[in-house]
């Protein structure tokens, strides 16, 4: 049987997958872990104003969805931010900047869900340097609601083939307070190439294979019971596990069917992007960082409120020796000497995905 598409794309690591499978009966109807999603039904379901705030929050973009934040509420009105110790990306993401991106991407997720119960949030950034927290946020009332709240509950990272029709040019100019937009077709062509090859790159490095495989969850159970990483779900692919051939140990081996297919998959997907979405800073601080992550979730929401679909691809922004030259070559197509790009996504007409699994709000709060 050759492996479909959203099936390839999982064995890579491509995320969320639930595989739309020409499987019949009873076993399609019970796939879906719904006890992994159980958080974006709770989201908004709670009276308090920081638990709410936070109920969406969670639900925030993060790489590998490893989730590493736990808040502390002890406070009245306080919510303090820490990075989770033991869920880190060492081969990948050695200095920590994708995991600090998807804090800010965290905060700014709290702060647009706070405006509606009519709060501001005055944030405090490492207040202890790098060693403490990340924020000290403090609630205080007198907010009105984020018109970009609309889209929390539709906001997605979309791994799936885009439409190459051109973007309508009002769309572009809607995001472009939000991140440079690339759309000239060199241009594009140019960025095609830049994220295969680094995909490969990472593909065929054993110790970030691994690392990415590591955090594979296959199947319901697994997802239900761990309910983060890159999740393999779905009546087709369980089928594949049941069988033996999609199995932790077939995703590490590059001669494999199922790799070398997911390879190819994987490629399509990447070349079927008629446009890309840049965010870069001038310096690279913890602050800057943070900054990105704010400016990633409000274009990801904006552009789930235009109809478009939006996936980061971060493989040549990686800081790992394998990696240099696909880094070296991303800066200097996209970025002036001395600055840091920090994200670069696909963007485009995409289908609708699923969500993907969340742990519980009450999993994440230290002390409440
Ligand atoms: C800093 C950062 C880097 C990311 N890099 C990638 C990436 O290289 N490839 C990818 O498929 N997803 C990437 N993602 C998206 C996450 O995988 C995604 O946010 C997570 O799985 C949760 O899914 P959701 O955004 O659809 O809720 C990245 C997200 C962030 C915040």
């Amino acid at each position: 049987m050759p492996i479909r598409r959203r099936a390839a794309l999982a064995l890579m690591g491509g995320g969320t997958v639930f595989a739309a499978s020409a499987l019949a009966g009873g076993f399609v109807a019970t796939r879906t872990p719904e006890k992994a999603l159980t958080a974006w039904k709770l989201a908004g379901g709670y009276a308090e104003p920081r638990r709410r705030a936070l109920s969406y929050a969670i639900l925030a973009p993060n790489p590998h969805n490893l989730q590493p934040w736990l808040v502390d509420l002890k406070d009245e009105d306080v919510v303090v931010l820490y990075r989770h110790q033991e869920r880190k990306l060492p081969v990948t993401d050695p200095l920590e900047r994708q995991l600090t991106i998807g804090m800010g991407c965290f905060l700014e997720l709290m702060i647009i869900a706070a405006t509606t119960t009519g709060h501001f949030v005055d944030l405090e950034l490492f207040p202890n340097g790098d060693d403490g927290p990340v924020a000290i946020g403090r609630f205080r009332e007198g907010a009105t609601p984020d018109p970009l709240f609309a889209h929390v509950m539709n906001r997605r990272s979309c791994k799936e083939p885009f439409d190459l029709r051109p973007l309508p040019a009002d769309k572009i100019g809607e995001l472009t307070s939000m991140a440079e937009i690339i759309s000239r077709p060199d241009r594009v062509d140019t960025l095609r190439d830049l994220t295969w090859k680094a995909w490969k790159t990472e593909a065929h490095t054993t110790h970030a294979l691994k690392e990415s495989v590591d955090l594979m969850r296959f199947g319901k159970a697994e997802i239900e019971a761990n309910p983060d990483g890159i999740d393999l779900g779905g009546p087709f692919l369980e089928a594949l596990m049941i069988a033996g051939i999609v199995t932790r140990d077939a995703q590490l081996d590059t001669q494999s069917y199922g790799f070398q297919e997911g390879l190819r998959i994987y490629r399509d997907m990447l070349m079927a992007t008629p446009a890309y979405a840049v965010i870069k800073t001038d310096m690279n601080t913890r602050l800057d960082q943070i900054a990105a992550g704010r400016r990633w979730l409000r274009l990801n929401l904006a552009t789930t409120s235009l109809g478009l679909a939006l996936h980061p691809v971060s493989q040549a922004l990686q800081e790992y020796p394998e990696m240099t030259a696909h880094y070296e070559r991303a800066h200097a197509i996209l970025a002036i000497p001395g600055q840091t790009v920090q994200m670069l996504g696909r963007l485009g007409f995409g289908p609708n995905v699923e969500q993907s699994p969340r742990w519980p709000l009450e999993s994440r709060i230290v002390h409440g």
